[in-house]
């Protein structure tokens, strides 16, 4: 089998702080994970990163912190750049966009495309700050969102709906250096026209790439496309960046997502000299397989945009999927760099020493695949103990021990097997194929979950054969069944390695065996790869010899999580924020800080998108009649005039409402909730109330005199 080319690239950090458990879950672990299972395959893969080091954050950073900018990404890239090792994130290179090759490489793809006439130049009018005296790029304005009204929207992006935005876009724009209100001022700049590639990007992603995109990144473009694209300035007014290269670039650099998917380019460059590889034979090459990974806030820059400047210049392959993720919460809120919301992973590493893989595990556990996900410490615990420890660790343990009870650490001979081994065999050699395919479809959740079932199905072949029994009686039975559970290890030794690849090093070490493209087998040592596992022979034969084990895995006790949960909640205090009103352990928290309550008590609950509230169909409508529900002591059944119909709506009210006091009342309705039987009667909606502090329920009816039937609320 001739290997395939793969190049692998995960998103380059902005090196403005360091990393997260949302970064890892939500891109480097899966890119991890793929990089090391195509490597144990016999792939060949360049597996690309890099600091990225550009950008209005950093300035923003420096200025605050009272340093130069190079200082700041000096100190995180070396923080980040050390997470990512210490966590066996593989990157064949981990390069930084301050590198000379990428100045270089950046600076040549402008001037080609600048050559070539793909740019327009165009003299506009851009935000600038008449206090700093400063042109205003991006990040240095904010102001409120013109699509969802968010009020601390960036001058390029709404962290709140993701829109992709305009600084001039903002309403009431602020400039974040001096507070000023900023001033419209004339600037040359160069912009790639966007709309040029609309048809490329139609036939190639819509019409290609309907099938085997993520439907999340498919339909993000799809939306993209359809909404018409507009040419996207791709320089800007800032002294932090690669200069501009060409007449009349003086004083301007190039934006910073123009250079940063370059770095991708510059990087392999790096990793190619060091390695006497061809760079171009992973970039250039047909056969070649592209393959981004990232977060969901940076699918537009690279579907959209980096294709058509790949495309512009001609001479690149484009990426064949772009495996994107949704966000990661922390215990139901956002990360949050800037208000400490994390878990940072070199504060992980202090707490939890030597268990990068239980991080790893859980985050894949939860990886948010498909939909954002929450991280909590509960469910960190749980993992670890109930699975990690109970499932994998415990099923190790237990071969590992008798094997060296039983035979001094030597692997015995199987007798005949008996139907119950035979399918135990089979099912077995089926699991490297069924792991692959969720991996190639990029479902790693999924995959990992059928890693832990080939240790499932360890435990539960010796909890049947039970060889701690049949010792005393049927030594050739036992040696069968251990000979037996220790090809099960070994397939686990192998599979874990993308997933678990410290465990996977211990357990490959303590059964002496190897894997991977290097892998050598010596008189002790033997050899066995990925692709062994599906083959009809034994993975270590009868005689090889096996260390004495360590634990693989440790329970992690309550005390540590509630460690955890208290350094969250010291965060929350320092946000000034109202401390949560469940303290620990059933105590009642009379702090005068806890919130009245009525309801303001009740915890926040989870973090939903723009997209989910945009579901709800919420409009003003009018009692027009009400009756009691009859032997129903709580219910009242309304007619509501919402504007669209007059529907019949069954609501709780009866205890706090005579009917005929309400017939008459604007109300706030939620239409479009499914329609439910109570008692009999379809009810189609729900009327918002709201409970008072002395338990009064009331109507959510705001200044709606003069607002019709159906009027939207949002
Ligand atoms: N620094 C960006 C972020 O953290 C990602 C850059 S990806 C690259 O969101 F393609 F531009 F490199
Ligand atoms: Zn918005």
């Amino acid at each position: 089998m001739t290997p395939q080319r793969y190049t692998l690239t995960a998103a380059l950090p902005y090196t403005n702080g360091p990393i997260h458990i949302g970064h890892l879950a939500g891109v480097y672990v899966p890119a991890d994970i793929y990089a090391r299972y195509l490597r144990l395959t016999g792939q060949d893969v360049a597996f690309i990163c890099g600091s990225d080091e550009h950008g209005v954050a950093i300035s923003i950073k420096a200025k605050k912190e009272g340093i130069t900018p190079q200082e700041v990404v000096d100190k995180y890239h070396k923080m980040i750049k050390d997470s990512f090792a210490e966590f066996g994130i593989s990157f064949d290179n981990y390069s930084r966009t301050s590198a000379k090759i990428h100045h270089d490489t950046a600076s040549e793809f402008f001037k080609k495309l600048y050559d070539k006439g793909d740019f327009i130049e165009e003299v506009t009018e851009q935000l600038y700050d008449p206090e700093a005296d400063q042109y205003l790029a991006d990040r240095f304005v904010v102001g409120t969102c013109p699509k969802c009204g968010h009020d601390e929207a960036y001058g390029d992006q709404c962290e709140n709906c993701g829109s992709s935005l305009n600084a001039t876009d903002l309403i009431d724009p602020k400039s974040t250096i001096s507070g000023a209100k900023p001033v419209l001022k004339e600037t040359k700049h160069w912009f790639l026209p966007l709309d040029r590639y609309e048809d490329f990007l139609r036939d190639w992603i819509l019409k290609s790439h309907k099938k085997d995109w993520k439907s999340n990144v498919y339909g993000q473009c799809k939306s993209w496309i359809d909404e018409g694209l507009r040419a996207r300035a791709v320089t800007r007014d800032l002294d932090w960046g690669i200069p501009v290269p060409v007449p009349g670039g003086e004083g301007k650099v190039l934006y910073v997502w123009f250079d940063a998917p370059i770095g991708y380019i510059s990087s392999t460059k790096e990793w190619a000299e060091r390695e006497g590889k061809n760079w171009e034979d992973y970039w250039k090459k047909d056969d070649t397989k592209l393959v981004h990974f990232i977060g969901k806030d940076n699918i537009v820059f690279h579907c959209i945009i980096f294709p058509s400047m790949l495309k512009a210049e001609g001479s690149y392959i484009l990426p064949e999927n772009v495996p994107a993720n949704e966000f990661l919460n922390l215990e139901g809120r956002k990360l949050s760099t800037s208000k400490n919301w994390a878990v940072w992973l070199h504060e992980y590493l202090e707490d939890f020493p030597g268990q990068q893989d239980v991080l790893r595990y859980a985050l894949t556990a939860n990886a948010p695949e498909t939909k954002d996900n929450d991280f909590t410490w509960k469910d960190f615990q749980a993992r670890n103990n109930n699975e990690l420890v109970a499932i994998f660790g415990n099923f190790i343990n237990r071969v590992v021990v008798l094997t060296d009870k039983y035979y001094n650490g030597l692997v015995p001979e199987a007798g005949e097997l008996n139907e119950e081994d035979q399918k135990t065999l089979d099912e077995l050699r089926a699991y490297p194929a069924v792991i692959a395919s969720s991996l190639e479809r990029y479902r790693f959740r999924e995959s990992q979950n059928e890693l832990m079932n080939v240790a499932r199905l360890g435990n539960k072949y010796l909890a049947d054969a039970e060889p701690w029994k049949t010792v005393k009686t049927d030594e050739n039975r036992t040696k069968t069944v251990m000979n037996l559970a220790l090809q099960i290890a070994a397939s686990l030794a192998v599979l874990s390695e993308p997933f678990l690849p410290f465990t996977s090093a211990k357990l490959r070490e303590m059964l002496n065996i190897t894997a991977g493209p290097n892998a050598e087998s010596t008189d002790t040592v033997a050899q066995l790869q990925w692709d062994d596992l599906s083959e009809q022979k034994p993975y270590v034969k009868a005689g090889h010899k096996i260390e004495k084990g360590t634990l693989l895995f440790s329970k992690i006790e309550d005390e540590q999580i509630e460690k955890q949960l208290e350094k969250l909640e010291k965060t929350k205090m320092e946000n000034k924020e109202i401390p949560s009103p469940q303290p620990p352990k059933g105590e009642q928290n009379k702090s005068e800080k806890t919130p009245p309550s009525g309801g303001g008590g009740t915890p926040q609950k989870e973090i939903i998108q723009y997209e989910d509230f945009t579901k709800l169909d919420m409009r003003v409508g009018t009692i027009l009649e009400a009756e009691k529900m009859p032997k129903a002591d709580k219910l009242l059944v309304l007619k509501v005039d919402t504007g669209i119909d007059v529907r019949t709506i069954v609501s709780g009210l009866a205890e706090h409402y005579a009917p005929e006091d309400i017939v008459g009342k604007k109300v706030t309705v939620l239409v479009n909730l499914a329609p439910r039987k109570l008692r009999g009667t379809e009810s189609e909606g729900m009327i918002l109330m709201a409970t008072t502090a002395e338990g009064k329920v009331i109507f959510l009816n705001p200044d709606v005199e003069n607002v019709e039937n159906g009027a939207g609320i949002s």
